[in-house]
């Protein structure tokens, strides 16, 4: 079948000329070809390329915008121009007045200009049929009118990306239709919405959100960071391809690209505009990996939440074919996954992750040969499908066989019970290979280590599929027997919460012990107020941490079943993921709480120096409230940033020697404050946070409350928060903190701690977290 096979010069050509007829109907689509355009529209088009440079060619080359030769970006009905799409073209200049004045324009997309600038004129708001406006990163300044808004047929306004300034007014009558606002990266200062307004609207990035970071439409998450650079478009101007193929910036014609992502972890520049940069990538690809020029098509680079450069690249196969062969998709993927390739300096260290490729589908006869194509694709991709499938339930086959065979003992009854359908004790968690972990950390590479502890190493590593996992090593002495490694994994994987660290699964083989959990992007609170990880928490982020990290403790504590006293509560311990989530990590020093056991539990002493429960220290009873007393210190620690005990001086007791419980503002702490914090005016409720804590640091147990009283009294925090300062109330009694109550005996009054208390002091700095390399600071 050679069609399909794309070989050959006869079928090519028939093929390409398929692929143009279908581009040409596509395009034609509502089109009538001939006719005389509007003269109204004409006028405002020819106004429109006067104040332009780079607009295609094509444009003013014939008088008619929609006959003949049509004006490419050009689509008309009734001699009517409904729509202009030029994103991406280079344009450079303003966007004239008159566009307003194409009465049945109804979509609109000038994205990725960034050289156009100019602003929104108000006749836009005449222009009733429009549904789409997306003119996305360009330098459009000035005022929205609020008009625009009102246009019945209006659906989606994506500005993204400008420089659009002062109020942003939605009107009062907003179109029932309009479902997509975005503004995000402009600079309003202030917006007015009614709330009868149902579809979304996104502000990150404006100034707007500097002042009111947690309204909504101010949500991180929404923004994109994906940014113009791309090369084909400008060169191939129409035609869509088949599924699964792509125009190639080379030919202008469709073809089976091989494609994939490169991950860039460090680039020296950060400017994802800088043409130089990626026509320099462009060119290195071509050239080293034996390509024809200009068959590279570079897409989207942006920068993912771990800071790296992310960008989509498509190779394209030489001249006439498309497809690659497969010893050429070979080499390829090879220089690629072997770094082979070595990309331009100023790009740095990569890594790649390919699709699969669609190689053709050998087929004997020969009918229509669109519909083969699409055949020969279509199973193509099934049996690549069929085999993956295939290829997958075999080694997990093998992989439950060889846990079963190597492992017996302990883990013989989870090999037992898949077989059955599943192990009903192991929610989620699954099992792992030495091997495959071995793969996504890079042979354990030094560059993927996240931190240490005395349990082991914390690695990073990437699953084929392109999840990242933290994964924690024992190290030899740590190891456990067979049986305790097996208990601690049925009772992580029992425990499910929003704000604890997810186990995915476990590794028990070649003389290992492995746990991988969950990556936490936003690494360790610590991190984050140390200014390490460059992650900047305001007062009310951090009240939202705080909250997150209780919520998991009361978790923990009064929902785990059996209970679990997590026994090392710290800021190192409660991680944060990509969306300032967070989550407490690290029960590998967690002890179930049996029923018999209720009340306390009898045991070594373990924990960090800082956080220890003194109580806990003195009697060595452990109780869910010694957790209680070191989410106090955290929560000490989110208000002065310090570590617990930083130049001798001890957090617990400089915070309670200084409270003042009538200082309704600052409660006395105004010399410990975190200066970063002082700064904003949003430290109302304050003072009931640093009650709070301070009955968290209580001396003895019973003085503290349990962590969902906790839990309450943060949330009423948060709440109050928008009701402004004056509510702070001082009527606790001050004396509850005195603090002279028990002081001889406190461990931080005494000298270091003996040896045989086995107090830990950099007991495992778990799980997930990762140090930021360079500054990430959500808007
Ligand atoms: C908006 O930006 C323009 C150009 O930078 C400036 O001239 C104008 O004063 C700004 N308008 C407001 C309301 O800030
Ligand atoms: C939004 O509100 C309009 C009327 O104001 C209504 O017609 C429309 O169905 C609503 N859309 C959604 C998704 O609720
Ligand atoms: C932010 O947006 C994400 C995705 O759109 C959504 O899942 C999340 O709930 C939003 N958060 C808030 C606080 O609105
Ligand atoms: C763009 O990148 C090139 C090198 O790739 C560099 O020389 C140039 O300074 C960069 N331009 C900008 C504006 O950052
Ligand atoms: C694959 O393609 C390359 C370049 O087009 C060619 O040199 C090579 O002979 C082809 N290999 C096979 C097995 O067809
Ligand atoms: C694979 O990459 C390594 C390191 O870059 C290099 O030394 C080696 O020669 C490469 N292998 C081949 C077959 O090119």
């Amino acid at each position: 079948m050679e069609a399909a096979v794309g070989r050959g010069g006869r079928t090519t050509t028939m093929r390409l000329a398929l692929a143009v007829a279908v581009a040409l109907v596509a395009a034609c689509g509502v089109r009538v070809c001939h006719g005389t355009t509007d003269t109204q529209d004409t006028t405002v088009l020819r106004a429109l390329l006067d104040q332009w440079q780079n607009a295609p060619p094509t444009w003013g080359q014939s008088d008619d915008p929609c006959g003949d030769s049509p004006w490419e970006g050009v689509t008309c009905a009734n001699n009517k121009v409904i729509s202009i799409k030029l994103s991406t073209m280079g344009i450079k200049g303003v966007l004239a007045a008159d566009i307003g004045q194409l009465s049945d324009l109804q979509s609109l997309d000038l994205s990725f200009n960034k050289d156009l600038g100019g602003v929104l004129t108000p006749n836009i708001g005449n222009l009733n049929q429009l549904t789409t406006l997306i003119i996305q990163s360009a330098r459009l300044y000035g005022a929205v009118p609020a008009r625009l808004f009102s246009d019945p047929q209006l659906n989606q306004v994506i500005l993204d990306d400008n420089a659009l300034n002062g109020t942003l007014d939605m009107g009062r009558s907003i179109s029932g239709e309009l479902s997509t606002v975005s503004f995000k990266n402009n600079e309003f200062s202030s917006v007015t919405v009614t709330s009868s307004y149902n579809g979304t609207l996104a502000l990150a990035g404006n100034p707007v959100c500097a002042r009111l970071p947690n309204t909504p439409y101010c949500n991180v998450t929404q923004r994109s960071l994906s940014a113009p650079y791309s090369t084909s478009l400008v060169k191939c101007f129409s035609g869509t391809c088949p599924a699964g193929q792509s125009l190639s910036p080379q030919s202008c014609a469709c073809a089976y690209p091989y494609q994939g992502i490169m991950y860039f972890r460090a680039p020296f520049f950060h400017d994802v505009t800088n043409d130089t940069a990626f026509q320099a990538l462009e060119s290195m690809l071509w050239t080293k990996l034996d390509l024809t020029p200009g068959s590279v098509y570079l897409q989207d680079p942006f920068f993912n939440s771990d800071s790296y450069m992310v960008v989509q690249v498509k190779l394209f196969p030489s001249g006439d074919t498309a497809y690659f062969n497969r010893s050429e998709v070979m080499r390829i993927g090879f220089d690629l996954s072997n770094q082979t390739f070595k990309p331009p300096k100023e790009f740095g260290p990569y890594y790649f992750i390919a699709s699969p490729y669609p190689f053709p589908e050998k087929s004997s006869s020969s009918k229509s040969k669109g519909v083969i194509i699409g055949i020969a694709v279509g199973c193509g991709v099934l049996l690549v499908a069929l085999a993956a499938a295939a290829a997958y339930a075999f080694v997990q086959r093998r992989r439950a066989q060889k846990a079963k065979e190597e492992l017996g003992g302990p883990f013989a009854s989870w090999a037992r019970s898949e077989e059955r359908g599943g192990a009903p004790r192991l929610k989620g968690a699954r099992w792992f290979s030495y091997e495959e972990l071995k793969r996504s950390t890079n042979n354990f590479a030094e560059a993927n280590e996240l931190g240490y502890g005395g349990y082991g190493k914390v690695y990073r590593g990437m699953l084929p599929t392109g999840q990242f996992i933290a994964i924690k090593r024992a190290q030899q002495g740590s190891m456990q027997g067979g049986h305790e490694f097996k208990t601690e994994i049925e009772m992580l994987s029992r425990v499910h919460h929003k704000n604890l660290v997810g186990l995915l699964g476990f590794c028990f083989e070649q003389g290992e012990q492995m746990l991988v959990y969950e990556f936490m992007s936003g690494g360790t609170l610590r991190d984050s107020l140390s200014g390490k990880s460059g992650l900047h928490l305001d007062w009310k982020k951090r009240l939202r941490v705080a909250l997150g990290a209780a919520r998991g403790l009361a978790y923990l504590h009064e929902l785990a079943d059996p209970p679990i006293i997590h026994r090392d509560v710290k800021s190192s311990n409660i991680l944060m993921d990509e969306h300032l989530t967070a989550k407490v990590a690290d029960f590998g020093l967690s002890k179930l709480v049996s029923d018999s056991e209720r009340g306390h539990v009898s045991t070594q002493v373990k924990g960090t120096m800082g956080y220890l429960d003194p109580e806990y220290y003195m009697s060595q009873q452990l109780t869910e409230k010694s957790d209680v007393y070191s989410f106090g210190v955290v929560m000490l620690e989110l208000i002065v940033a310090k570590q617990p005990i930083e130049k001798g001086k001890y957090i617990v007791r400089e915070a309670k020697r200084l409270f003042d419980a009538s200082d309704a503002e600052f409660c006395g702490l105004k010399e410990m404050i975190d200066a970063r914090i002082m700064n904003t005016n949003h430290l109302a409720a304050f003072g009931k946070f640093v009650q709070l804590a301070l009955r968290c640091v209580d001396e003895v147990a019973t003085g503290r409350p349990s962590m969902s009283e906790v839990v309450k009294e943060i949330e009423v925090v948060l709440q109050s928060e928008g009701l402004g300062s004056s509510s702070t109330s001082a009527s606790t009694s001050a004396t509850e903190f005195d603090v002279t109550k028990g002081a001889p005996r406190h461990p931080y009054n005494d000298p270091p701690p003996k040896k045989e208390k086995e107090v830990s002091t950099d007991s495992f700095d778990y799980s997930g977290g990762y140090s930021f390399q360079s500054k990430v600071e959500p808007k």
